[in-house]
């Protein structure tokens, strides 16, 4: 039972937020014993929700300590290695771990301190977390928290008109700014949040998985938007802070006017590459792709995707497409919908695969299913977002914890791609495009 056990969880790993889940127990132990009340009391309702909450917020309070703490041991020990890397003294004594790592072994970096109790209570005031008797705090519930304690954290900064202001916010495409597969139109309301960031000099990066190497498809996929920026009364050179990083790390453009034309633009790769991108081989970056695709074609036949799954190739990605077929009620063509479980077993397959592969150790790639198609990307959101904070400031590049990147796919590495992006800046884990909105909104209104 207990190797059954192992084995589930294993496999069941790569959707599991670690930290989200730890915090999850934390707060089911006041649920369970102290968000009991007797029935039909107002005044016994009203103490056990006071009590409830008090308790998830010492909890959130206990988090955020040990953030802060895990944040200075960081500092330390990454001081204790530049150290002994310029000394070579083998003597130096390292500091251990910070108690949070051993609590949480996945844990990754935090680039600023989270006021998580604030956090809860402002959430707890608008969803009634803590009155809940039979819904224990949830994934989600910690979600927000998280993403509303970065919030607070940047409105901080700003108030403070500290250096650490946020001075790049960057947005995936899918499911982040538009629905899956679908485009920003004039009419979405992240629109005007995003001139207000242009206005406030922040910049923008758009980084999706999508890799095309031409600007066309991005200027009809951002038509709303770039429009809404060539009409607008913004300066020119804030206009220039709006850039598109295509297929991960992949393909950088910037917007432009010239007249009345108006777009995005290639950047020569000279501009924007990363040191390490550069060393990169082609052949290896051809035979990862070339391995990638047999993968797929064999998953295909294993796995017996229907014939209309199309497997595409692209000069800096591949990816298995679901294709479409004829309903047979309507008689009209409609999108072949894979099964979550076939989608999940391609790309933990295609990860698992190329993990061994020796090409694909020696450069970077993305493997990831975007809910209804798996793709291997060449790079990766990580790059993409780092590419950019030298790209507007060479001379004093943007740090990660000045940026901010905004996303819905961040289950552990292996299946999702904006997962990377955590390690190049601050982020917020959206679920839809609504919520994109919401969290601007509070950004740029600085409530
Ligand atoms: P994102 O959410 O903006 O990162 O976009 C992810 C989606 O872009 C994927 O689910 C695909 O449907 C689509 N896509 C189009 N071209 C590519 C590509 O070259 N690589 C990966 N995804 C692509
Ligand atoms: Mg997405």
């Amino acid at each position: 039972m207990s190797s059954r056990y192992r084995v589930e969880y294993h496999l069941k790993s790569h959707r599991k937020d670690g930290f989200i889940d730890w915090i999850k127990g934390l707060l089911a132990s006041p649920f369970v014993l102290h968000a009991v009340s007797h029935d039909g009391d107002d005044n016994d309702e009203l103490t056990t929700t006071q009590r409830v909450r008090s308790q998830y917020a010492e909890i959130f309070k206990d988090i955020e300590a040990l953030i802060a703490d895990k944040i200075a041991f960081d500092v330390r020990n990454n001081q204790y290695r530049q150290y002994e890397d310029a000394t070579n003294d083998e003597a130096a004594i390292p500091l251990g771990q910070p108690r949070l790592d051993l609590l949480v072994p996945t844990i990754g970096t935090f680039f600023t301190e989270l006021p998580l109790e604030k956090a809860f209570l402002w959430e707890d005031s608008r969803r009634a977390i803590s009155t809940r008797r039979m819904v224990a705090p949830s994934f989600n519930d910690i979600r927000r928290v998280l993403n509303s304690a970065q919030i607070f954290h940047f409105i901080k900064q700003r108030n403070l008109n500290s250096s650490e202001q946020l001075r790049m916010c960057t947005f995936d495409g899918d499911v982040t700014l538009y629905e899956d597969g679908g485009s920003i139109v004039n009419t979405n309301p992240v629109i005007p949040l995003m001139l207000t960031l242009l206005r406030s000099k922040i910049c923008i990066g758009i980084v999706t998985a999508a890799g095309y190497d031409e600007a066309t498809t991005y200027e009809k996929r951002l038509n709303g938007l770039i429009t809404a920026v060539h009409e607008s009364d913004l300066p020119y050179h804030l206009k220039r802070n709006l850039t598109v990083m295509g297929g991960e790390s992949n393909y950088l453009f910037r917007y432009y006017e010239d007249g009345e034309k108006f777009g995005f633009e290639a950047i020569d790769k000279e501009e924007w590459l990363l040191p390490r991108m550069c060393t990169w081989s082609q052949s290896d970056l051809d035979d990862v792709l070339d391995f990638a695709e047999k993968t797929l074609h064999r998953l295909k036949k294993r796995l017996n995707l229907p014939e209309e799954a199309e497997i595409i190739r692209k000069a800096r990605a591949v990816g298995i497409v679901p294709g479409h077929k004829i309903d047979p009620e309507s008689g009209k063509l409609v999108k072949y919908q894979l099964d979550r479980e076939q989608l999940e077993e391609v790309v933990l397959t295609l990860q698992n695969s190329l993990e061994g592969y020796r090409p694909a150790q020696r450069i970077q790639f993305s493997c990831f299913d975007g809910g209804s198609d798996v793709w291997c990307d060449i790079g990766g959101k990580d790059l993409g977002v780092r590419a950019l904070q030298h790209y507007y400031d060479p001379s004093n590049p943007i740090k990660p914890s000045q940026t901010l990147h905004v996303g819905d796919q961040f289950a552990p590495v292996g299946s999702a791609n904006d997962f990377k992006a955590r390690l190049a800046g601050c982020t917020l884990w959206i679920s839809s495009p609504k919520e994109t909105v919401d969290y601007l909104r509070r950004l740029v209104d600085m409530e």
